[in-house]
């Protein structure tokens, strides 16, 4: 896991070939939906924030068994499913079909890729070498930046993801001393995830990587939103016994009221005895900074994983989910 985290910046660059490789044709599109689940899902989410007003159509990610009832033949639907295996990402595949909306799939194989191969749909293919699906997000990000551009939705962010992958591959080090001093100080503790506008995907990604590598739970919390509720909630969070931290994600370009509730919630948190740990973004544009953002948070979920002697690889209860639920 942590070489595959390490890789990153050269999977961003690999994911750029791949899409080219994948010779899909530009088509208008009225917007774009990503279906896909956990590791193949957070990729889109992250591509979406990266995109920010760049956006000039929606661009979306469903997670579940249905597509929304307004889809149309005039949408692109890219499916992602690093096993080409999963459940809620097939259903939505073969309902598509009946749309007759454009469809294109990225995965290693699977029953997903299979259907793709028999129904002509293009395919982006991604190596089926690394650790988990969830190592594969930079591929993921890539492919629906790429086919948003594709559609129609987005400008071309190739240049800003070639810089990233070299601004992330000179920071590597810095990053792996920033993510054991980071761990050290949540280790033993719940923690509780904060972002705000770009960084709400990346503390998504944060809590799925302490969940699935450190086999901890872990919670999102969304600023602003968090400030009309949950902020009451910290007033008795010594007496649910937990020891709490609370981890802010602050980008160094946000909105000045987005920094100032950073603040007052920081000092919320530490005022109810919990740990708070304040991170700002690094790098010069949003797809550099939201990128340092994760692979640091990748980091640190290896490094607690370390510090908790447990495997990053398994998962072990999510395996046995799928294999209790069955197939359909
Ligand atoms: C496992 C992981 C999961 C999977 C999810 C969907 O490493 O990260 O979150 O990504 O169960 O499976 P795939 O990605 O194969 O469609």
């Amino acid at each position: 896991m942590l070489e595959d985290v390490l890789a990153i910046p050269d999977h961003l660059r690999d994911a750029i070939w791949r899409v080219e490789s994948a010779r899909i044709s530009p088509a208008e599109s009225a917007g774009v939906i990503v279906c896909g689940m956990g590791g193949s899902a957070i990729g889109a989410d992250l591509a979406i924030a990266a995109l920010g007003d760049r956006l000039v159509r929606p661009l979306l990610t469903v997670r579940g068994y249905e597509l929304p009832s307004w889809v149309r033949d005039d949408w692109t639907l890219l499916f992602s499913s690093y096993s080409g295996d999963t459940e809620e990402t097939l259903v939505c595949f073969a309902a598509a079909e009946g749309i007759g909306a454009r469809r294109i799939v990225t995965g290693t194989g699977g029953e997903l890729v299979e259907a793709a191969r028999e129904a002509e749909v293009s395919v982006i293919g991604l190596p089926g070498l690394l650790s988990a699906p969830r190592a594969a997000v930079a591929y993921t990000m890539v492919c629906v930046a790429q086919v948003a551009a594709l559609a129609g939705a987005a400008p071309r962010i190739d240049a800003e993801l070639e810089a990233a992958a070299a601004f992330l591959a000179e920071r590597t080090e810095d990053m792996q001393v920033r993510a054991g001093e980071i761990a050290a100080r949540l280790e033993g503790k719940l923690p509780v995830i904060h972002g705000a506008d770009l960084t709400i995907a990346v503390a998504r990604r944060w809590k799925g990587q302490v969940n699935e590598n450190a086999k901890l739970p872990a919670f999102l919390s969304e600023i602003p939103e968090a400030n009309h509720n949950e902020i009451c909630g910290w007033e008795g969070a010594s007496a649910t016994g937990a020891r709490l931290a609370a981890v802010m994600l602050e980008d160094a370009d946000q909105h000045p009221h987005e920094r100032r509730r950073f603040e007052l919630t920081a000092a919320t948190v530490e005022a109810s005895g919990a740990e708070v740990v304040r991170i700002e973004t690094e790098g010069e544009t949003r797809v550099a900074r939201l990128l340092w953002a994760t692979m640091l948070g990748d980091l640190v979920s290896v490094k607690l994983a370390e510090a908790r002697g447990v495997d990053p690889l398994a998962v072990d209860a999510l395996d046995a989910l799928k294999a209790a639920l069955g197939r359909l």
